[in-house]
């Protein structure tokens, strides 16, 4: 991407910017909720749980003081709870060093927080030079390079674009571009300021597709694994469960009921004693 490009999606973005609430902070445990349960959700419905779970939870202190039961209830509603629990034990974690880290290894090194997550808290909350590359992102940069991209290749790309002093605007810019233009269907070439410099230009083989970091359409739920583990985690929100009425809960026959409630224990999602299962 040119300089002038880059200006150019700065000029695009910056006075249609989404307002979000998490672009009003730029307390790292606040960013760093945001962008956990903006990995698998949508952000429609991560507004209401962010705000509920910062109510909750306004700090590291409090996150790390309650239970991670209390967190998995926050967590009700948004899936893939394993990131509940990352939270958590990132929350006991900060509150073990004694402050928030703001240095990439130091960020990676909090559970759950990999090279997405800790490039988005070193740009988002600490306004340093991060280039993040997130699935709309990794669109843009396939499609404007016209190429399916490696891991290593799109980081570079976005590593080379960003102007420095200015990594919270370009990331935030660029990923409304994404979602807004440069969508998975239908891309808005008309309204784009990168159109110009776009290799791709909605003509022809998209080469976002297969591209590094870009994610396709997500598995079915209805019927699925997760749809089945999602109702006994429901249900342990408001009670235990019995072991036996399991199946039931889950809509399975025992031996899915069985294997799937062997793998929340596993992951420590939920615990057991010899009658019932109840949130840790
Ligand atoms: N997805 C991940 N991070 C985001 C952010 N800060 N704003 C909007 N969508 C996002």
């Amino acid at each position: 991407m040119t300089p002038t490009a880059g200006q150019e999606v700065l000029a695009w973005g910056m006075p249609r910017l989404r307002d979000l609430p998490w672009r009003h902070t730029r307390d790292p445990w606040a960013v760093l909720v945001s962008e956990v349960m903006l990995q698998q959700t949508q952000v429609a419905r991560v507004v209401p749980k962010w705000l509920a779970f910062l109510d909750a939870f306004p700090t590291t202190a409090e996150c790390a003081g309650a239970s991670l039961g209390d967190v998995l209830r926050l967590w009700q509603g948004l899936g893939y709870p394993r990131r509940a629990r990352h939270l958590h034990e990132a929350a006991v974690a900060v509150e073990g060093l004694g402050s928030f880290p703001s240095t990439l290894v130091g960020l990676q090194a909090l559970p759950g927080v990999g090279a997405y997550t800790a490039r988005a808290l070193l740009a988002f909350a600490f306004e340093a030079d991060a280039a993040v590359v997130d699935t709309n992102i990794a669109r843009v940069y396939a499609r404007v390079s016209g190429t399916r991209l490696t891991a290593r290749q799109v980081q570079a790309l976005a590593d080379d674009a960003l102007p420095a002093g200015h990594a919270w605007e370009w990331n935030q810019c660029l990923m409304d571009l994404g979602a807004v233009l440069c969508r998975p269907e239908r891309p808005g070439c008309h309204h784009c300021p990168l159109a110009h410099s776009c290799a791709w230009r909605g003509r022809g083989d998209d080469p976002s597709v297969g591209s590094a970091g870009v994610s396709r359409a997500q598995a079915r739920f209805e019927g699925s694994d997760r749809q089945a583990r999602g109702r006994l985690m429901k249900a342990l929100v408001t009670a235990p469960v019995a072991v036996d009425r399991v199946p039931d809960v889950m809509r399975r026959g025992p031996d899915d009921a069985a294997r799937l409630l062997d793998d929340l224990l596993r992951e420590r999602l939920c615990v057991r004693d010899a009658t019932s299962v109840r949130l840790p």
